[in-house]
């Protein structure tokens, strides 16, 4: 039974700690866990791309939700039940607001973004992807945005295709017209890759694939956590995202689909929640989102994710994207200083994420000298094998700034690199 009663602020959006201090140095005091120590020295983390801090607006939405409103959504008819449905219809109208969907039923909440493409590559793909199609992929995603469509590619008999990318590290739109035939059906993208810090012109390919009739999914992971996308002038058909990357809690993301088409395509997960009607014989199924809202859902997740963007609505971010561009800026200039250190991804106005490797020292022991300072980077592969390839590595590693860094923490960084050069260099 859907929730009935009066609403009770369950989650945090109503809290006064939310009025912040909107500026790059004094955003820092939201977040609790920059304070502490790594091996005795301050925590640099510049791991973001893995998954961002917290801001304690999101953690009291989290811990008010279990403190003070914890119940199932959608089938009580306590007073309980129905303020956390309120709470948790109410963090899709924010999320759906943030990114200029048209409705909040566009939006589906999904464990992340991996599970996002796996639901469209089912539900969508099952019913659209035939054999001898196409589905079009890139050079530079990360193995969600590559798996699910092999797994399609093989139910249906499609094929994979991919567009490369330059030396720099940008899409090789001159190869895309000669790649968007009449046997493609998706073209599948990040918005910002997780490697590079490429920032796709999305809303150019979607109009390009669309004028083709080609539907179009748009991998958010690494974009939301840099400031508000709109969907509706990115102008795609499917847009996904996690909400740990974004300052939002793990096992929460968003899927949109744009409205007509997401209306038209089956459930994937069969469950309660999702049904209008149930026999043995055969059920009926309600509308999305809770078509593809199987069982109980995070609720807590969600309710955190709708805080993230509350927090995200009060930041300036003009200011703050000239800030991380200024740290990537640092970290580029401060790490090309350093006797072979060799950077990937070096297209202009890329977001903070920076990808390094170093002559003569693997990325794993770069990234074990780096945590002895404190400073938290990722080293391995990213998620990216068919990119490493192409770039001709194993592994790199990799700062990811997010808007709290400093360009002080862009100095420890380059500071503990020369250390590694010394070591092994
Ligand atoms: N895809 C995530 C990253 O880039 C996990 O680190």
């Amino acid at each position: 039974m859907r929730g009935q009663t009066a609403p009770k602020d369950v989650s945090s959006s109503s809290n006064p700690s939310l009025l912040l201090s909107l500026n790059p140095a004094t955003l820092r005091r939201d977040f609790p866990i920059l304070e502490r120590l790594v091996h005795g020295k301050p925590l640099v983390y510049l791991d973001n791309g893995a998954t961002s801090q917290k801001p304690r607006a999101v953690i009291n939405a989290i811990s008010g939700f279990f403190e003070n409103g914890c119940a199932n959504i959608h089938r009580g008819v306590h007073l309980l039940s129905g303020e956390a449905t309120q709470a948790y219809d109410r963090a899709r109208a924010t999320i759906c607001q943030a990114m200029g969907a048209a409705r909040p039923d566009e939006l589906v909440f999904v464990r992340g973004t991996t599970e996002a493409i796996n639901l469209v590559s089912r539900s969508w793909g099952d019913l659209h992807v035939r054999a001898g199609d196409e589905i079009l992929l890139t050079e530079m995603e990360h193995h969600a945005n590559i798996v699910p469509w092999q797994f399609l590619a093989r139910r249906a008999g499609a094929t994979i295709r991919v567009l490369p990318i330059t030396p720099e590290g940008a899409l090789d739109l001159d190869k895309l017209p000669s790649l968007l035939t009449d046997k493609t059906r998706l073209f599948a993208f990040t918005h910002v890759s997780n490697v590079l810090g490429t920032v796709n012109p999305a809303t150019e390919l979607c109009r390009i694939a669309r004028e083709r009739g080609i539907t179009t999914l748009v991998d958010g992971a690494q974009a939301v956590p840099h400031g508000p996308v709109n969907v509706g002038e990115i102008g795609c058909d499917f847009y996904v995202f996690s909400g740990h990357k974004m300052f939002g809690p793990d096992g929460i993301g968003v899927l949109y689909g744009r409205g007509k088409l997401l209306s038209s395509l089956p459930p994937w997960q069969g469950g309660g929640d999702m049904v209008e009607r149930v026999s043995f014989e055969e059920s009926t199924f309600r509308p999305p989102p809770d078509r593809y809202e199987a069982g109980t859902p995070n609720i807590s997740g969600a309710i955190g994710l709708g805080s993230a963007f509350d927090y995200h609505a009060l930041l300036n971010w003009p200011e703050l994207r000239e800030h991380e561009h200024a740290l990537a800026a640092a970290a580029h200039e401060a790490l090309l200083s350093i006797p072979g250190v060799k950077i990937q991804g070096t297209v202009p106005g890329k977001a903070p994420v920076v990808s390094f490797t170093m002559d003569g020292i693997h990325p794993h022991d770069i990234g074990t000298i780096l945590d002895s300072e404190g400073v938290a980077i990722r080293a391995g592969n990213h998620c990216a094998q068919p990119l490493m390839a192409r770039l001709g590595i194993q592994s790199s590693a990799r700062a990811s700034f997010a808007c709290y860094n400093t360009l002080e923490e862009v100095e420890t960084l380059a500071k503990a690199v020369r250390k590694a050069h010394r070591y092994f260099g």
